[in-house]
């Protein structure tokens, strides 16, 4: 008897389905909503940039080659020694499935610390993984990352230990002792710094990797930089750690343009401190319109994006959130934890859309 198509796939793949974002397919649909969900950068590519695409746009017809050039250049940024430290990805999610590829057996374990990021998740259970949340823990209106309780998660199927720095959604930085503290397990540990340039370069733990063998450090430009759809992240780890990972790169993951894309990013330094000079005064802008708002907690953020907890003043995360859309601005719910409802999170948006988020956010709070 033949047997049935399903059989013959993993069986832990029966039970996941394709991850598909609707905030980003909502705002594609109604493209007159403000796009606060994301964590997008709200400003077009530089001038330079656009020249790079429009360049390389009219050779698309060749294959690109392994990207020396760009490696080199983020080698240098990140005070590595050279392109044998960088591993290029489309996009940092699609480095977090080479990662797990290459290190994750089925039945092994990921360790995360939440709220986070979906991918490490989403990933994990691609391949059959088992993934290990553990909480930071909420104190006077803080959400803290608990080193201890990490640690203490390790077990012999422990492949990988996962913290963003600074973290999303929370927009905290871990202290830098907590980083040597896991590194010293000898772990693989990823560390996941997205956002690292809005808060600067000297906040970043990429100096762990000359330490330790075990450290790994993703980066993108899809924040600071701007160029969320075109899909460039990287990974940055010892040259022997970059090639037990690189037989998982699908060859020429990352296209030409993209790739020369990134590069005129990169060496557009001026126009990347802009955005970031820009979105700092933004959080900073909300964050003291918002402060005196009773009952509403604020985690102050490093990156491009702000979390609220409105269950001191009564208020649930999803009704703002559909409060919000009314109003014209797509904010991102977040699910229940700790006992409370109130999460929502929004995104850095233009001027005049931060000024809409923060009076939809007085006016729904003190209703
Ligand atoms: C912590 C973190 N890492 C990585 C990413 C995604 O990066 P990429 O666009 O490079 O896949 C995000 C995007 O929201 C993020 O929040």
């Amino acid at each position: 008897m033949k047997r049935k198509i399903e059989e013959f796939f993993m069986p832990w793949l029966r039970e996941q389905k394709q991850y598909i974002s609707p905030h980003i397919e909502l705002a594609w649909q109604e493209p007159e909503l403000r796009r606060m969900m994301s964590n997008e950068n709200p400003h077009e590519p530089s001038p330079k940039v656009l020249e790079a695409i429009n360049k390389y746009a009219r050779i698309a017809n060749r294959y690109p080659d392994q990207g020396l050039v760009v490696r080199s250049k983020i080698a240098e940024i990140n005070g590595l020694d050279g392109p044998e430290n960088v591993l290029l990805g489309n996009g940092t999610s699609e480095v977090y499935d080479m990662i797990w590829r290459s290190l994750i057996q089925p039945g092994e374990e990921v360790i995360q610390h939440t709220p986070c990021f979906g991918i490490y998740k989403l990933r994990c259970a691609v391949v059959g993984g088992k993934l290990v949340s553990v909480p930071m823990r909420y104190e006077d209106d803080q959400l803290l990352f608990d080193p201890d309780a990490i640690i203490q998660a390790i077990t012999p199927k422990t492949k990988v230990i996962v913290i963003a720095n600074p973290n999303n959604p929370t927009g905290n930085f871990m202290p830098p002792e907590a980083f040597v503290r896991i590194a010293e397990t000898g772990v693989p540990f990823v560390i996941d710094e997205a956002y690292i340039e809005y808060a600067g370069q000297e906040m970043s733990q990429v100096g762990l990797i000359k330490r330790y063998k075990n450290v790994m450090v993703t980066m993108t430009l899809s924040k600071a930089y701007g160029l969320a759809g075109l899909r460039f992240g990287y990974l940055l780890a010892d040259k022997d750690v970059i090639d037990l990972i690189a037989p998982t790169l699908i060859p020429w993951n990352v296209g030409t343009i993209p790739m020369w894309a990134a590069l005129a990013a990169l060496d557009d330094e001026e126009s990347m401190r802009n955005k970031v000079d820009f979105n700092n005064h933004q959080v900073k802008y909300i964050e003291e319109s918002l402060s005196n708002i009773p009952g509403l907690t604020i985690f102050h953020s490093y990156g491009n994006y702000i979390l609220f907890d409105g269950q001191k003043a009564g208020k649930k995360g999803n009704d703002m959130v559909e409060f919000a859309r009314k109003k014209g601005l797509i904010f991102r719910p977040q699910p229940e934890m700790y006992g409370s409802d109130g999460f929502f999170r929004l995104t850095i948006g233009l001027e005049e859309e931060n000024r809409m988020a923060v009076e939809a956010i007085k006016e729904f709070i003190t209703s």
